[in-house]
This record gives structure tokens, C-alpha cells and sequence, in this order.
């Protein structure tokens, strides 16, 4: 079957992960990627697949009504898959702003120009949002777990905007009738992610013998999924969910940010040749994040009973594959802690 699919924020990190998985798996799709290229976009993430056939980029914000309906209308999109949006929680703490305009405006109106395009003809159209399970809140330590009944409870101005984006998203299924899904997923982690998370960030510092900053006693618990996993559970869900529903995504895999830390650091010294612990002296604690969720856990079963999926990495093994990566791609973190991956795109595609 052939398919106009717009990806948007497939410049960032889960969403060249998304793309190239598209590109490759389906050639009869034209995958439309539609990133602005902020900050955490990088095109250089998506360099092994951008002379394919069914690949195309464009450059627009997702804020733009007027570019989304022309690119509506140009690629005859019958897909998207949504994951442009503002994602670092520090960032919005310092500039809430930025969040609500994106994540919310720009979501309203994708919701909008789909609704628009779509006009009504519904068969075989999706509009699949990718969102976080930061929506829930925070959970206390213990064996309770978000489930996709758990009521929204944001705290940051992240989280506070994906859940506006999640309420939209379903008042367009209910008010409209657009065929919308949802997931929220826990954290991610693999390659191409922007060194300003945890995982990449601490990787950078180590190589570079800098501090580690570890927010308050490293005692907030994260459950960790490889991005690839991630990525497959998109692919199964955009073409197998069931329209209405939420399913959330999780790595059933639990870590307290020390513990992780400490993990990191070991895994990282025996790959360099270092003498074990050697990088434990980094390790600098300091303020902690303001409004910092405990505990986020994902209760998966869901998504495991009706369509099959779970987590196919093991930790262990997927943050080994992560620290080699990021120690093999040096020049991939220092285009990017140079400010020179700005200028890809200007080089790429101006020519
Ligand atoms: P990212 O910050 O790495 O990438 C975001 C991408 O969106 C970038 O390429 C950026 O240029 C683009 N973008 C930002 N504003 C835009 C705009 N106005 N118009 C068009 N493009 C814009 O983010 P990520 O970590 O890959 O997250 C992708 C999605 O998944 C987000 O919606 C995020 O909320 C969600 N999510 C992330 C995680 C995680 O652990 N990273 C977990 C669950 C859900
Ligand atoms: O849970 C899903 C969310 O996971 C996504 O929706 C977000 O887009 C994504 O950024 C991520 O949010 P977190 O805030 O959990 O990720 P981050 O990598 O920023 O932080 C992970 C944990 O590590 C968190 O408890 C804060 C802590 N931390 C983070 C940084 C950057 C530190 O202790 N020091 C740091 O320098």
C-alpha cells in the first residue's frame, strides 16, 4: 500500500530513529520529514538515508497553519506521526513560553490542518501523537505505576504542555472526529540523542574529564527504553492501534538516577581502558531540578496483551551499544558542543 506520511521533529533524536525505520521498511511510503531545525535538530542525524527516493525534508514550523496546509495539499499526506515539540524539562523551567507556543499552538494546529485536509474523508487516515508519561505526575516510591487510566497531574511547564497537547488531541477525536492515537512513553536513550539529557550529557563530560552533575542526591527514579524499541512500538501502533485509544510505552526498567550514574561510569571507564572508578571522582552534586517528579514507572501490559510489543534491549546491553557510539562518534557530540552542526542544513541543501 502506498502512503503519504508526514513525520514531524524528525530531525531530533526519537524521530530520525522513526524516520529511518519508515524510509527503510516501507518503500512504497513517501516519508515526509518536517522539522523548523531548532537547537535539537540535526540533519547530520539522518545522513545515511537522505538520498532515498521516498525521503523528503521540509523546513517549516510546526506553528506555520499556512506552510503545514500547503505541505498538506503538496505531498497528499494521509499519516503523520507527531513528535516536534520543545522536550528538554530544564529548558522550560527557564522559558515556559517557548513550550506552551510549540507544543501546544503548533500541535492545535497540525490537529487543525489534518482536520482541514482530511475534511471529513476519514478512511484510512491517523493522526498519531507522541507524548510523555511526565503527564501522570510523579509517583511515590513503591510498586504503583502509570497506567493509561492514571489521571494527567503535570508538574513542569514541559509536562503541563504535553498534557494540553494530549487534551487536544483527543477533543478533535471527540468534537471532530479525527482519527487520533496517543502514546506516552518513558524515557529514551540510544544515539543521536542531544547532549543536554542525562545519558549523552555525562558520556560528553566523561570523555572530557568534566563534572557530572547529579540534581539533588540522585534519588529521582527514571524507567529507561532503548529509542529503537521505542521506535518499533511506533511503527506497530501508527499501523495497528486502535483509533481513540492512549497505550503507554515503557522499558519496564527502573533505575535511581545515582545507580544509572554509577553504571554509566563504569561502562564508560572499561571502554576507554580506564582503571575501574576511575571517572567516580566527576560526580558533583548540585541543586536540584525545581519541581523534580520522584518516580515515573510505566505499566505497559496494554500495549504487551493487545498488540504484542515489549522492550527487545536489555539495559545493560543498550547502554553499552550507547557509550560506544558516543565514544565513536566524537565528532558527532563536538559539531554539536561547537555550535558547527548549525550550519548542516545552510551546507546540505542550499546548494
Ligand atoms: P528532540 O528535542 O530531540 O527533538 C525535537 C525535534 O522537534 C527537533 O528536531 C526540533 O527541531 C523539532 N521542533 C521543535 N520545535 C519545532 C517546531 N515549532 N516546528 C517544527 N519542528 C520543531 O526531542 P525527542 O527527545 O526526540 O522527543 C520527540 C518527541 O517525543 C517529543 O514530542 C517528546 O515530548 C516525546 N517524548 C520524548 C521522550 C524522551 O525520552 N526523549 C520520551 C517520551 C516522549
Ligand atoms: O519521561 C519521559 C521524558 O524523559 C521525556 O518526556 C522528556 O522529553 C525527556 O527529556 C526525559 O525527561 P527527564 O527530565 O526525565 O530527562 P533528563 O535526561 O533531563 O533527566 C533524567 C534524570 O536525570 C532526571 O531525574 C533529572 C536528572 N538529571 C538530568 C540532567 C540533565 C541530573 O541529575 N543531572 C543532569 O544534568
Amino acid at each position: 500500500m502506498q502512503r503519504n506520511l508526514l513525520i514531524t521533529g524528525g530531525a531530533g533524536f526519537i524521530g530520525s530513529h522513526v524516520v529511518r525505520r519508515m524510509v527503510e521498511k516501507y518503500p512504497d511510503y513517501r516519508i515526509v520529514n518536517l522539522d523548523k531545525l531548532t537547537y535539537a535538530g540535526n540533519l547530520s542525524n539522518l545522513q545515511d538515508i537522505e538520498e532515498y527516493p521516498n525521503y523528503v525534508f521540509e523546513r517549516a514550523d510546526i506553528c506555520d497553519i499556512e506552510t503545514l496546509r500547503a505541505i498538506f495539499r503538496r505531498y497528499q499526506i494521509d499519516g503523520v506521526i507527531h513528535l516536534a515539540a520543545e522536550s528538554h524539562v530544564d529548558r522550560s523551567i527557564a522559558d515556559p513560553f517557548t513550550f506552551a507556543r510549540t507544543n501546544v499552538l503548533g500541535t492545535l494546529a497540525l490537529l487543525q490542518a489534518a482536520k482541514e485536509y482530511w475534511n471529513g474523508d476519514w478512511n484510512g487516515k491517523r493522526f498519531y501523537h507522541i507524548s510523555t508519561d511526565e503527564v501522570y505526575g510523579a509517583l511515590p516510591l513503591g510498586g504503583e505505576f502509570f497506567t493509561e487510566q492514571t489521571k494527567y497531574d503535570p508538574h513542569s511547564p514541559y509536562s503541563a504542555s504535553k498534557a494540553s497537547s494530549d487534551h487536544f488531541v483527543r477533543a478533535f477525536h471527540d468534537t471532530y472526529g479525527l482519527p487520533t492515537i496517543i502514546t506516552n512513553c518513558s524515557n529514551n536513550y540510544g544515539p543521536y540523542q542531544f547532549p543536554e539529557k542525562l545519558i549523552p550529557l555525562f558520556i560528553d563530560n566523561i570523555r572530557n574529564r568534566k563534572p557530572l552533575p547529579v540534581y539533588g542526591r540522585g534519588e529521582n527514579i527514571r524507567d529507561w527504553l532503548y529509542v529503537e524499541d521505542h521506535a518499533r512500538a511506533i511503527d506497530l501502533i501508527f499501523h495497528k492501534g486502535k483509533i481513540a485509544e492512549s497505550y503507554n510505552i515503557g522499558g519496564c526498567n527502573e533505575w535511581r538516577n545515582i545507580d544509572l550514574v554509577k553504571l554509566l561510569i563504569s561502562t564508560t571507564d572499561r571502554i576507554l581502558g580506564n582503571p575501574e572508578g576511575t571517572s567516580e571522582s566527576l560526580i558533583t552534586y548540585v541543586a536540584d531540578r525545581a519541581g523534580h517528579d520522584l518516580r515515573y514507572a510505566i505499566d505497559a501490559r496494554k500495549l504487551r496483551e493487545e498488540l504484542g510489543w515489549s522492550p527487545s534491549v536489555q539495559f545493560e546491553e543498550g547502554l553499552e551499544k550507547t557509550v560506544k557510539w558516543y565514544l565513536e562518534n566524537g565528532n558527532w557530540l563536538d559539531d554539536i558542543t561547537s555550535g558547527r552542526y548549525l550550519n548542516y542544513y545552510e551546507e546540505r541543501y542550499k546548494r
